[in-house]
């Protein structure tokens, strides 16, 4: 089931969303770039190009919000299979994407992260993603995070070998591995887990991202191809977001009871 607005669907205005639920952590899979451009008739690249605009509309629409942490699924470790051309264009559009919003990010107080290979990237790209690392890391509005040369599975093995070295160093005991230990040893560690997860264009899967912090997230699927996906798509999906009830695991009674013992 996706959740494409019904026909008799009022979009919001920023202004209209809760203010007390927005969600902490927004991660993206932003799919449907090479459909976009195909369905134009154009080269899939023009896709990715078009697919950079609707990053950065996205990235000060979250900031707007009052989203503190934005995670956006920029490049797989499958990804380095696509045909070289295209994976050339998606790192220069990397490289160029980050020159030119690095003055944005400081005016709105973006701090950067990359989660991922990074050794992959080729080195002029990764110059340009250090230089913004660096210079971003004192700013505290927003997160934002690209997942770049990122696969969920590799992460949960190094992770596991990264403790499996700490015991056999003896740094660490076998009882002192448990879900916080585990998740200290992600990529993320200094990152909540995400609240929403939107993925575009239509596709139902996770696609080997945040395996391990998707585990209690709302999932939000849209037809809406990425290039086409704006501020009001966010806003749809965070009004989404706003009406579902988060269990946790416990019943509804349960946190009505909460609730009722808060106030
Ligand atoms: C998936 O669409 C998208 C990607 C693999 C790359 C995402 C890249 C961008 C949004 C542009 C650049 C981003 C930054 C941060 C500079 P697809 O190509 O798989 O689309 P398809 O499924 O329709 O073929």
């Amino acid at each position: 089931m996706t959740s494409t607005p019904s026909p008799g669907f009022k979009s919001k205005h920023m202004s209209e969303l809760s203010r007390e639920t927005i969600p902490q952590h927004i991660a993206i899979i932003m799919d449907g770039n090479g459909r976009w451009a195909k369905k134009r008739l154009m080269n899939r690249i023009n896709g990715h190009r078009k697919g950079m605009d609707a990053v950065k509309d996205v990235v000060l629409a979250a900031r707007e919000a009052g989203v503190s942490y934005l995670t956006l699924f920029a490049f797989s470790s499958e990804n380095w299979k696509r045909p070289p051309e295209e994976v050339k264009a998606l790192m220069l559009l990397l490289g160029k994407y980050l020159k030119s919003e690095l003055p944005l990010m400081m005016d709105k107080g973006i701090r950067l992260r990359a989660v991922g290979n990074i050794e992959k990237i080729p080195p002029k790209e990764r110059a340009v993603l250090q230089d913004s690392l660096d210079k971003t890391s004192k700013n505290s509005d927003m997160v934002l995070s690209l997942a770049l040369s990122y696969g969920g599975r590799g992460e949960i093995v190094s992770a596991a070998r990264s403790l499996a070295e700490k015991v056999q160093a003896g740094s660490l005991s076998l009882e002192d591995i448990d879900e916080d230990s585990f998740a200290s040893n992600l990529l993320t560690s200094d990152v909540p887990d995400p609240d929403l997860l939107i993925r575009t264009s239509g596709e139902m899967r996770i696609s080997n991202f945040l395996l391990w912090q998707l585990a209690y997230t709302e999932l939000y699927f849209t037809e809406t191809l990425w290039p086409d996906f704006g501020r009001d798509d966010l806003i749809a999906a965070i009004s989404d977001f706003q009406s579902r009830e988060r269990r946790f695991g416990k019943t509804s009674d349960q946190l009505v009871e909460k609730k009722v013992k808060l106030c």
